[in-house]
């Protein structure tokens, strides 16, 4: 129970407009993305600057409360869910966002939506590296906090790979500020790197100082059938290697495209079923179709290709692969786990899933795509009890037993917590226990996510 006069407080802190208090409303911020994780909180607090974070976060250690970080809360591990009656905190008012296109950097506040973040980089003649399918709601906060993949993480590296500086207030109270943005900087502990990741556990990112990349302006994309998962992932690994302008390579099979057919009424892009389907695209200065053609001739296992010869058609060919996790959840709500497999191991891995899940769930339907290039493999499962978690275990068990880890991109937020271990030694994780207790000592900082429970 939190003691009325925290909110009263907390009103002086951030103006009564922002501190959310009616239930219908409350309720809205309980509930994860997929619709699998729920809680339970008080209220709503929605700070405008990193001083009213550092007061609000002061406030929550003299009274003992604990928070809930969001941003756009598209979370797909429940990482922003207050599982156990967490105050929520909004990050989405810090939208603040400078680009400096000397440097090719940006400045953006822990609100600003990944595809605001894009608009601007490039109306200054930059891109922005990350993208991802929830471009339109995930913030910088959020996926900074998640070390967010997506769909460019061959070319341009994760979310840590643009990350220069960050401004953040610890759990400690304490508002820590490196915002130089130099890209030479060895002066110690690389605190940008620690918090990335952290899933807002250490502390609440309110800016990040992000490189921007170069604008490769023509781009061609092209839908390519093979005969199965290892085909698929020979042809990745040979597209790496071959095509300079490879900017995604992403994989699904015939299930989901059917299903996202269903969903979308799409046409379907063959006359027949393949074993495996490749998104992939090429990007660069001047229109690498060509060189994409030679590209593809040169690989085995390649049944089909459809090339998009305007943007629209590539616009679906890209719908495809991305309306994978729309259709999902319309089917019912998931079980979304995002593992990682050394590259070698991915089509074993791809083989072996469905019968390990009938195994422990035989009325269960498995969706699998993911990001080739990445050895990120999103095993989805329907038709299974949210709270049921047996075929999660199997799934976690074999992705590990393979080499491979119980999260790749989507972070462990709270539905894979029991099975960090899997992925992290004791000595790893004393480690991550002995990080938290110094940066947030009295966990006031999401306590139900990563390390929670
Ligand atoms: C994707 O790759 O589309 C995202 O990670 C979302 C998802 O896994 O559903
Ligand atoms: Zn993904």
């Amino acid at each position: 129970m939190v003691d009325p006069a925290f909110f009263d407080e907390a009103v002086s802190i951030v103006g009564p407009e922002h501190v959310l208090r009616d239930a219908d409303v409350v309720a809205g911020y309980t509930v994860d993305w997929t619709g699998r994780f729920s809680g339970s909180s008080p209220g709503v607090l929605r700070p405008g600057s990193t001083e009213q974070v550092a007061a609000l976060v002061e406030l929550c250690r003299r009274h003992g409360v604990a928070l809930a970080l969001q941003g756009g809360a598209t979370s797909l591990s429940g990482g922003t869910v207050p599982l156990e009656g967490e105050v929520v905190c909004s990050l989405v008012r810090l939208w603040d966002l400078e680009v400096d296109a000397l440097s090719g950097q940006a400045s953006a506040g822990a609100g600003v939506r990944i595809e605001a973040l894009q608009s601007a980089a490039e109306r200054a003649g930059w891109a922005y590296g990350v993208d991802l399918a929830s471009r339109a709601s995930a913030t910088v906060g959020g996926t900074v906090a998640t070390n967010a993949g997506g769909i460019r993480v061959l070319r341009h590296g994760d979310t840590r790979a643009q990350l220069l500086g960050v401004s953040a207030v610890l759990g400690s109270g304490e508002t820590v500020s490196h915002m130089s943005g130099l890209v030479k900087d060895n002066t110690g502990y690389h605190l940008p790197s620690l918090l990335c990741g952290s899933e807002g556990t250490l502390g609440v990112l309110t800016e990040a100082r992000l490189r921007l990349v170069r604008r490769s302006p023509e781009r061609v994309v092209a839908l390519l059938a093979l005969r199965d998962a290892h085909a698929a992932i020979e042809a990745a690994s040979d597209l790496r290697r071959g095509l300079a302008s490879l900017s995604a390579v992403e994989l699904f099979f015939a299930p989901g495209l059917a299903l996202v057919r269903g969903h979308t009424g799409l046409p379907d892009p063959f006359e027949r079923p393949h074993g495996a389907y490749l998104l992939v695209e090429a990007s660069a200065d001047d229109d690498p179709t060509t060189e994409l053609s030679e590209a593809v001739d040169a690989l085995g296992g390649v049944e089909e290709v459809a090339v998009a010869l305007d943007a629209t058609r590539a616009g679906e060919l890209w719908r495809y692969r991305e309306a994978h996790t729309e259709a999902i959840n319309r089917r019912g709500t998931p079980h979304k786990l995002d593992v990682a497999v050394p590259m070698g191991a991915i089509a074993q891995f791809v083989d072996r899933v469905p019968g390990v899940v009938r195994d422990v769930a035989p009325g269960a339907e498995v969706w699998l795509f993911g990001h080739a290039a990445d050895g990120n493999v999103h095993v989805n499962v329907t038709g299974v009890a949210p709270e049921d978690d047996a075929l999660d275990a199997a799934v976690f068990e074999l992705a590990s037993g393979l080499g491979g880890s119980v999260s790749a991109e989507h972070g462990i937020g709270i539905a894979k917590r029991k099975w960090l271990h899997l992925s992290r030694s004791p000595a790893e994780l004393a480690v991550f226990g002995a990080i938290k207790s110094a940066l947030d000592p009295d966990g006031v900082l999401n306590p139900s996510v990563l390390l929670g429970g």
